[in-house]
This record gives structure tokens, C-alpha cells and sequence, in this order.
């Protein structure tokens, strides 16, 4: 039986690499020029990737021990750079592959982030996506005057509007309203661009914009949700998905679910394409790689503030204030991420923190061996699963280096390529075309 070919993509923030490792070259200060994310574009490009994500939030957190400093110490959610401004420098580096950057229903306004992104997919002949988040940290609204974030589904209410009215007034200009007619001297046909009116339950927008949509018309979709709520919301919108269910049965039961949302939804199915999150370990041998996911496991005092700061953040609880070595208190609940902190909460029934934190698997499925080995288990759970693909992503004390996206691209990916399983070639002139290509 030939193997169903699959996608990939590399999940990654604005931030400074794995700085304290040896091969950090010069990254701990230089990082905010971009070039690291141009090399690792293009050496993800070669090796036949969909797309590079960029997650973001745009908060310094004081949440873990009431002060900013384990935040800053490790540089957890900052330092950290808008992806916006690098979409189009990483494109012009690259041919084909796409971008993704994280832009927030609950901050932007919907006219600025339709506008940016219909900018930014002319910029980058039709090779941007937007991935929709509605944000989860009360720290981060305080930056555009809100106190609290509204509830959680309440935000996807909001977000579900917000998302009508980008797509709407990326469809106010009709296809052929710019003539640039030199007879008539008319340049745009007045006609075909039509105003909005939106005037909802949150926004009220006048219309229409102010530029055509670009090559692709909508953006690429992507998104994230995990909850009910959540997935129902992507299965409305998304043309690709990024999950972090566990296992072979976690991950067919989240695909099987959003695509029946997407048909009752009256969508193809096959226009999303889900994305599961792994951190493959990769070695020379079965034995060397073995022995580095041992060390890369290992709970170092880094590793735990780290893990705890980033629970912290995310869930806006405090995770210092916990007895390491006693179970989490059972009364422990989140306006931020639900579906985190539930998945934590399963995790760690029986355990102390600690143990649930050293135990804590944040990939799908766990990859360590050979290029060749971990290609066969690629393939066996994208078997099993019946599609998409994988989102790889370097964590951020040792693994979010050029030499772990060197290990991936270079080997990994390479073996992939050469069992055609992973694409050599994008017949596609843009990104949403190549997405759905398979
Ligand atoms: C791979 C991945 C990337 C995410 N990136 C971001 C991000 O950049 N910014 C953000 O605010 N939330 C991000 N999230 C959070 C999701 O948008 C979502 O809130 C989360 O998965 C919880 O799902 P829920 O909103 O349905 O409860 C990400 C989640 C995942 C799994």
C-alpha cells in the first residue's frame, strides 16, 4: 500500500532562538533583524513545507509570582517581534511556500486587519494567511483599553462577526472593477466596489475598503480552537488547522469532528487541511536519539520555569503559587485558554505538579529516531488519522535553533521528499491553491 501523502508547516513565534544553546550563533541580540526566520524560510521552502506560522501575543506578563520578571528573565512571551512587518520580507526571500501570521479578533479593528492583510497578499503575490486567535490574556486587553476580556464563547461570537465583516469587504471590490481603461481615462469602475453597511451585534462598519482584494481573494483561514465552541467556529472558517490532540485516536477524533462540523456547515471537508503539532527528535542512530530526547525531557530548573511561566501566561493563573510536589487544587478554572488548562488538569489527576509537568507531552504523537524511522511513523498515523499533516515546532530552550530546523529540513523532510510523501514542487501560483492541491 502506498502511503497518503501529507502537508507540512513549521509553528513558530517572533522571538529569540535557543540563545543559551552552543549553536546559537549570534541570535541572542541580532534576532530582531529577521534573518534568522529568512534562513529557516528558506531552508523550510527547500524542503517542500506549506507554510511557516508565527504565533504572537502582544503582553509582558506579570502573572507568574506577581512579577514580570520569570517572563523576561527567559524571554518567554517577550522579547517578541509583530510577524506582520516579516511576512512579505520572508516572501521575497522565497518562491512558493506560504505565511502565516497571528493577528487578534479581540484587539484589531476589522477594517485595518482586512485592509493589512489584502496589502500584504499583493505584496507577496497571493502568499499570506491570517491566523484568526481571540486571545486569552486579560494583560494583553489592557493594551487597547479593555479591562477583561469578554468570556471565552462570547469571544468567538465576536470573532464570528468579525471574520464576516474582513471577509465582506475583501469581497466589496468585484473582480473587474479596476478597467485602468486609457480611452476613458477612468481607472476603476465606480460600480463595481460596494460599500458594506455592516451595522452588527459588535462592530458597525461603513465600507467598502480601500484596495481590492489580492491574488487570493480571502487570505488563507487558519486556526486553532480546541473547545466546542472553538472548533466549531474553525470548521466555519478555517482552511487549515493547528491541534495538539494526543495520540493516534485523540487526532482522528478531533479531524473526524471538525470536518463533520465543516459538511453540516455545508463546507467541503477536504478544504482543511488539520495540522498536528510534533517536536520529531532526530538522531543518527535509534540509539543517539534516544539519548537526546532522554536530555531534552529532563526537568532542569529552565525547563520548569519555563513550562510553568508560558501555563502562567496563557492561563492567567498563577502557577507559582503551587506546591510542586502536591496535586493542583481541584478548584483551579480560566477565562484564557480552556482547552490548555483541561488537558493540564486531566494530565495531572494522581499526580503532583511536578510529575504532570515532567510528564507533559505537548506534540500529537511522540517522534524520536532516524530520519528514516520517524518518516515511518509519520506515515503510519497519517494513514491511520486519513490526513493532513504535521506542524513542527522547536521548543524554546534548546530546539528553536538552525541547527534543529537544519536536522528537520535536511533530513527528516529530505526522506520524506524522497518517498513522496512530501511535495518537491508547488504547481500553484499561490498558497491556498497549493494547500488544497492534496
Ligand atoms: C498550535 C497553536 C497555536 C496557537 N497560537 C496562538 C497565538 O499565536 N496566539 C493566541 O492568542 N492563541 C494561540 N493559540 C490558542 C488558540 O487560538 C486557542 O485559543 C486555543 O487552542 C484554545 O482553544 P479554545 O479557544 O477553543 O479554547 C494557539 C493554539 C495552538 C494549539
Amino acid at each position: 500500500m502506498s502511503s497518503t501523502p501529507f502537508h507540512l508547516a513549521w509553528f513558530t513565534p517572533f522571538k529569540v532562538p535557543a540563545w543559551k544553546m552552543p549553536w546559537a550563533g549570534h541570535e541572542a541580540t541580532e534576532w530582531l533583524n529577521g534573518r534568522y526566520y529568512l534562513d529557516m524560510a528558506r531552508a523550510l521552502e527547500r524542503a517542500g513545507f506549506d507554510y511557516m506560522m508565527f504565533e504572537d501575543s502582544t503582553l509582558v506578563s506579570d502573572t507568574y509570582g506577581g512579577t514580570t520578571e520569570n517572563d523576561l528573565k527567559h524571554g518567554l512571551h517577550a522579547p517578541k517581534g509583530d510577524p506582520v512587518p516579516l511576512l512579505p520580507m520572508l516572501a521575497m526571500a522565497t518562491e512558493h511556500m506560504g505565511f502565516i501570521a497571528t493577528m487578534s479578533t479581540s484587539f484589531y479593528p476589522p477594517f485595518i486587519l482586512a485592509r493589512t492583510m489584502a496589502t500584504m497578499d499583493h505584496l507577496t503575490m497571493g502568499r499570506v494567511g491570517w491566523n484568526v486567535v481571540t486571545s486569552s490574556e486579560d494583560l494583553a486587553a489592557q493594551n487597547y483599553g479593555i479591562d477583561a476580556l469578554p468570556p471565552h464563547d462570547e469571544r468567538y461570537d465576536r470573532a464570528d462577526e468579525f471574520i464576516d465583516i474582513v471577509k465582506g469587504l475583501w469581497d466589496s471590490w468585484e473582480p473587474d472593477a479596476v478597467v485602468a481603461d486609457r480611452a476613458t481615462g477612468r481607472y476603476v469602475d465606480h460600480t463595481k466596489v460596494h460599500p458594506l453597511h455592516h451595522v452588527g451585534k459588535f462592530y458597525k462598519v461603513r465600507g467598502p475598503l480601500n484596495l481590492p482584494a489580492g491574488p487570493q481573494g480571502h487570505p488563507v483561514i487558519c486556526q486553532a480552537g480546541g473547545s466546542p465552541r472553538g472548533r466549531e467556529f474553525a470548521s466555519r472558517h478555517a482552511d487549515t488547522l493547528l491541534s495538539s490532540p494526543k495520540g493516534i485516536d485523540g487526532m482522528k477524533e478531533y479531524r473526524d469532528d471538525v470536518r463533520a462540523r465543516a459538511a453540516a456547515n455545508g463546507r467541503n471537508p477536504d478544504d482543511i487541511k488539520v495540522m498536528y503539532i510534533v517536536q520529531p527528535v532526530i538522531g543518527e542512530t535509534q540509539a543517539e536519539a534516544q539519548e537526546l530526547a532522554r536530555r531534552r525531557n529532563e526537568l532542569t530548573q529552565d525547563q520548569t520555569e519555563t513550562i510553568l511561566g508560558i501555563m502562567s501566561i496563557t492561563t492567567e493563573v498563577d502557577f507559582k503559587q503551587f506546591d510542586l510536589d502536591k496535586p493542583l487544587p481541584d478548584d483551579v478554572t480560566t477565562n484564557g485558554h480552556q482547552s490548555g488548562l483541561n488537558a493540564f488538569k486531566k494530565r495531572a489527576a494522581g499526580k503532583t505538579v511536578r510529575e504532570a509537568i515532567m510528564g507533559q507531552q505537548t506534540e500529537a504523537i511522540q517522534l524520536v529516531g532516524t530520519p528514516a524511522s520517524v518518516a515511518d511513523q509519520m506515515s503510519e498515523a497519517i494513514d491511520a488519522v486519513g490526513g493532513d499533516g504535521f506542524l513542527i515546532r522547536g521548543e524554546p530552550v534548546r530546539t528553536h535553533s538552525r541547527r534543529y530546523v537544519d536536522e528537520i529540513a535536511s533530513g527528516l523532510a529530505a526522506e520524506l521528499q524522497r518517498r513522496g510523501v512530501v511535495r518537491r514542487e508547488y504547481p500553484h501560483k499561490t498558497f491556498k491553491e497549493n494547500l488544497k492541491d492534496f
